[in-house]
């Protein structure tokens, strides 16, 4: 085989982008239905059991991906922790050569499952945290219960993981609680997150006016005293970091909160991302048409050159970045952001 023919030994996408960081959903499935992300009724395109990756079908493709380049893999959903078994698929992953592994949880399931899963060399957690008013946080997620969320925080902690919150900012619902939430996060050791509702799926059908971009939300967060300088976190990610002014008290480190404005400060030229939907189609961009399915490969005895070949393919169609704004504005939001929703594609 001449030598034009081998495969790259790293992944790349069409604008020559690195792609180390694999977001992997390995069910559609959720036990909460928050407004922005399912629709009341759940997700209409639940899969069948055999529709889904398998955990040899999963391994093996990071195995290969890890080959090439991925150093990181967050398993994300739908909820990822109502997958069976999960915590044995965390086992087997962390043995496949990546040098990390997260995993987006709404923590409903944490309490159980933080222990085993950090021993079986999950690294950290997202949590999704969209109230702390307990009433506020069951209409959010549909029926979600706040407090098994802090006890699945606190389990988190106690088992050693990393942690971050996740709050999708919503006018008329959380924006007033900004700091608070902040400041609860810090007090259980997590670093805050505050995200930009964007126009995907259920999010693209709440009210326009429901958005809040960057320069509101750190006007929300104006009385914890954070520097205007936002760091990125290189390679790792669209979250950009607010610190609070010099050195927390008793000489503690300064104190971090993450900003996640994919649409009103748009950070897609840095991105390292791809994404695989639980059903096996390799989804190189949140906002991306062009899906792959993976699953007849896989499934059908294809080489791992051809499976990097389908890969290649895929990365192949990842433009510059997305257009949600341009898209929101001129009414011509592509269709697919409407019918994929964020628990197809995970997040
Ligand atoms: P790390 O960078 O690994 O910490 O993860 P993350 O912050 O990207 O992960 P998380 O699953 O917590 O996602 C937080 C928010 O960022 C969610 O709203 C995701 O949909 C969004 N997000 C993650 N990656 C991308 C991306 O590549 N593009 C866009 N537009 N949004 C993203
Ligand atoms: N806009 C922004 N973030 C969203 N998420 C789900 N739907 C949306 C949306 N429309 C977030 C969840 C979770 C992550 C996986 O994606 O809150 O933190
Ligand atoms: Fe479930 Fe997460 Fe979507 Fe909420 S954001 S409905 S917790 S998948």
């Amino acid at each position: 085989m001449p030598a034009d023919h081998e495969p790259p030994s790293e992944l790349r996408d069409a604008e020559g982008r690195a792609i180390r960081y694999l977001r992997l959903s390995i069910t559609d499935r959720c036990d909460m239905a928050c407004t922005y992300c399912m629709p009341p009724e759940g997700e209409r395109e639940h899969g069948l059991r055999d529709e889904l990756l398998s955990f040899e079908e999963i391994v093996r493709l990071v195995r290969l991906l890890a080959s090439h380049g991925l150093r990181r893999v967050r398993l994300t959903g739908g909820e990822p922790l109502v997958r069976r078994d999960v915590v044995s698929l965390v086992a087997r992953l962390a043995e496949t050569g990546i040098e990390d592994l997260w995993l987006t949880t709404n923590g409903s399931r944490l309490a159980a499952l933080a222990e085993p899963l950090r021993a079986a060399g999950l690294v950290g957690v997202n949590v999704s945290v969209d109230s702390l008013d307990p009433a506020r946080f069951a209409r959010i997620t549909r029926g979600g219960d706040l407090f098994g969320v802090r006890r699945g925080l606190e389990a988190a902690l106690a088992a050693g993981l990393s942690l971050r919150t996740n709050t999708v900012v919503l006018r008329s619902e959380n924006l007033g609680e900004l700091a608070a939430i902040a400041r609860f996060a810090w007090s259980i050791g997590a670093t805050p997150r505050f995200i930009e509702l964007m126009p995907i799926g259920e999010g693209a059908r709440l009210p326009p006016s429901e958005r809040v971009g960057a320069v509101e939300m750190r006007a929300a967060l104006g009385e914890l005293g954070l520097g205007d300088e936002a760091l990125g976190d290189p390679g790792r990610g669209p979250a950009r970091y607010l610190s609070t002014r010099g050195e927390g008290t008793g000489g503690a480190p300064a104190r971090r909160v993450g900003l996640i404005t994919a649409v009103s400060d748009e950070f897609c030229a840095s991105c390292n991302r791809m994404r695989v939907t639980s059903h096996g189609e390799v989804r190189p961009c949140l906002a991306s048409r062009r899906a792959v399915s993976l699953r007849e490969l896989l499934r059908g005895g294809a080489s791992d050159r051809e499976v990097l070949h389908a890969l290649g393919w895929a990365l192949g169609g990842k433009g510059p970045g997305h257009r949600f704004d341009h898209d929101a504005q001129s009414g011509t939001l592509d269709v697919d952001h409407h019918q994929v929703g964020m628990s197809l594609v995970g997040g």
